[in-house]
């Protein structure tokens, strides 16, 4: 059964990959994809990578239709030039076969076209016509919105208002959107998106994108956490003394200065990777893998994270941003001096967090969340730590055991370790942390897919597992409302780091009430340095 006439996942990976000179698989349904910001960077970068990748893999029909909507490129023979390019430097299966590539190829047209414009829609729908008219079965459409927010509103109104979003456009194939993140910039825009949307489409047909929830490491807490069942007695606060979440990026701004002065680390990275993280850790065994019941579980996770007062958000959150330093060995400017940064900014690339989750599992167990940009090294990590030991036997030796922790490392160096101690060999006692350790590389011997080829998947497919639903999205908005209300009113003022830190003093203060400390990323021992 193919991937793409509604086949169980398994069937869809055990499908024959391509080799070099054969046929393209053929797939009983046909699905169009209709990618808006055809001729933008995350194309370049992600999708059509991605896309090659699946082809090749035989996970999708080498003639995929790709209707790619854009402006910016003339021409049909030069976006091809670029997708190309595009496939052969960053895909997954390289090197990049030319047969297949050139069958992936008869299947992308191209709309050039404003994305504000009804001229554009109808053309794609012109064209859509044609291609359903000739499809073997009725066509499918899978809208993809790879654009920045601004045109999120004229896209789904132009879908509306041509008809291409209707049930019964052409011989009735079904309709889907995929929307890129950000998804909203508060509460209220959040909503209003979620609105719109479920005016053309029922929730079932919306993908909201987070590209960390296909991320192999991300997908593994779930099987970590309940295809084992050692952890599981252990996960609650009993055992867990905190749970420390971190998001260390070595890059700055990537040029996109405008989009980040407006946006900052909490609405960037906190209120939508780091909540899915904090979830997947947090949240309750499903009743099934089945994409409501896991979704269920996480936005309950979400509904009992403890809102934060004006008060708390003194004491609970930091705020800070970088000033110049070396990040890996290279001098680089201070987040002010960045292109496309306001004089007068007061944007935070740094931000912190102590959070509680109110209920039955985690009642007192601290939340620690930190994310920040131009840190020391890149590193996102889970870190369990548990309670200490209750007795310790070991005199002289109380200052070298640190309490025992479960590091799950999402990247890089993707695996998971148990720090524990051990004795050093020796006439003496001399305890040391030692980790127990997996590597993904090192088990699998495979070079993972990246998280967008997974998601496109899923979105063809039909299954939402790895996309965020309405209600988690406007929840995670509203916890974070009250934080971005009380920094705008000044609780919590904006703290400095010089890029290459592992980020603010203020980081430590906000730690320091659990009686633990910030475990340093990729290695079983607290961190060494003082955070500045
Ligand atoms: C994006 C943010 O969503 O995630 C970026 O907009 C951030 O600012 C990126 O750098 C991090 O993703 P990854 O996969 O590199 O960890």
């Amino acid at each position: 059964m193919s991937p793409l006439n509604g086949g169980q996942r398994t069937e869809a990976v055990e499908t024959t990959a391509w080799t070099p000179g054969a046929a393209c698989p053929r797939f009983a349904e046909v699905t169009a994809l209709v990618l808006f910001g055809a001729t933008g960077d995350l194309t370049r970068r992600k999708l059509m990578p991605a896309i090659y990748s699946l082809m090749a893999d035989g996970l999708l029909p080498c003639g995929l239709p790709i209707l790619s909507v854009g402006r910016r490129v003339a021409a049909r023979e030069q976006l091809l030039e670029e997708f190309h390019e595009a496939a052969a430097t960053r895909s997954r299966r390289k090197p990049l076969d030319e047969a297949l590539w050139a069958a992936m190829a008869e299947g992308i047209h191209y709309v050039r076209g404003e994305l504000d414009d009804s001229a554009t829609y109808a053309a794609v729908k012109e064209k859509l016509e044609q291609l359903d008219s000739q499809a073997p079965a009725p066509m499918n459409r899978l809208f993809y919105l790879a654009v920045p927010p601004h045109f999120f509103r004229p896209v789904i109104d132009n879908l509306s208002a041509s008809g291409l979003s209707g049930q019964s456009f052409g011989r009735h194939g079904w309709p889907r959107i995929v929307v890129e993140k950000p998804f909203g910039s508060d509460l209220e825009s959040a909503r209003e998106l979620n609105r719109q949307l479920q005016m053309l489409f029922s929730e079932k047909q919306i993908y909201r994108m987070d590209h960390y929830l296909g991320k192999e490491t991300v997908q593994n807490l779930l099987v970590l956490r309940f295809a084992n069942a050692i952890f599981e007695p252990l996960w609650n606060h009993r055992y867990i003394s905190n749970v420390q979440i971190t998001i260390s990026e070595t890059v700055g701004l990537e040029g996109r200065g405008q989009y980040f002065d407006r946006s900052g680390m909490l609405r960037d990275v906190v209120q939508n990777h780091m909540f899915e993280l904090l979830a997947l850790t947090a949240m309750e065994p499903p009743v099934s893998m089945d994409a409501d019941a896991v979704r269920d579980e996480k936005t309950k996770v979400l509904r009992s994270l403890r809102p934060l007062t004006e008060a708390d958000v003194a004491q609970r959150t930091v705020r800070a941003r970088y000033d110049a330093g070396e990040v890996e060995g290279q001098q680089v400017p201070a987040y002010l001096q960045e292109p496309g940064v306001a004089p007068e900014s007061q944007t935070e690339t740094y931000a912190a967090l102590r959070l509680e989750v109110d209920n039955w599992r985690w009642a007192g167990v601290p939340f620690l969340l930190r994310a920040g940009k131009r840190l020391k090294s890149r590193a996102t990590e889970i870190v369990v730590r548990f309670r200490p030991a209750p007795h310790l036997v070991f005199e002289g030796q109380e200052r070298s055991i640190e309490p025992n922790a479960l590091v799950l490392r999402i990247q890089p160096n993707e695996g998971v370790s148990l720090c524990f101690a051990a004795k050093e060999p020796g006439p003496g006692l001399h305890i040391q942390p030692v980790p127990l350790e997996f590597h993904f590389a090192d088990a699998f011997k495979i070079e993972p897919p990246d998280a967008y080829e997974r998601l496109i998947l899923d979105s063809l497919l039909g299954d939402g597992t790895l996309f965020a639903r309405a209600d988690s999205i406007e929840q995670s908005w509203s916890l974070m409302m009250p934080i971005l209300e009380a920094w705008q009113a000044g609780a919590s003022p904006l703290a400095t780091y010089p890029a290459g830190s592992w980020g603010p003093p203020e980081a430590k203060a906000l730690i320091e009430p659990t009686g633990d400390q910030w475990q340093e990323p990729g290695r079983c021992l607290w961190a060494a340095e003082p955070e500045s």
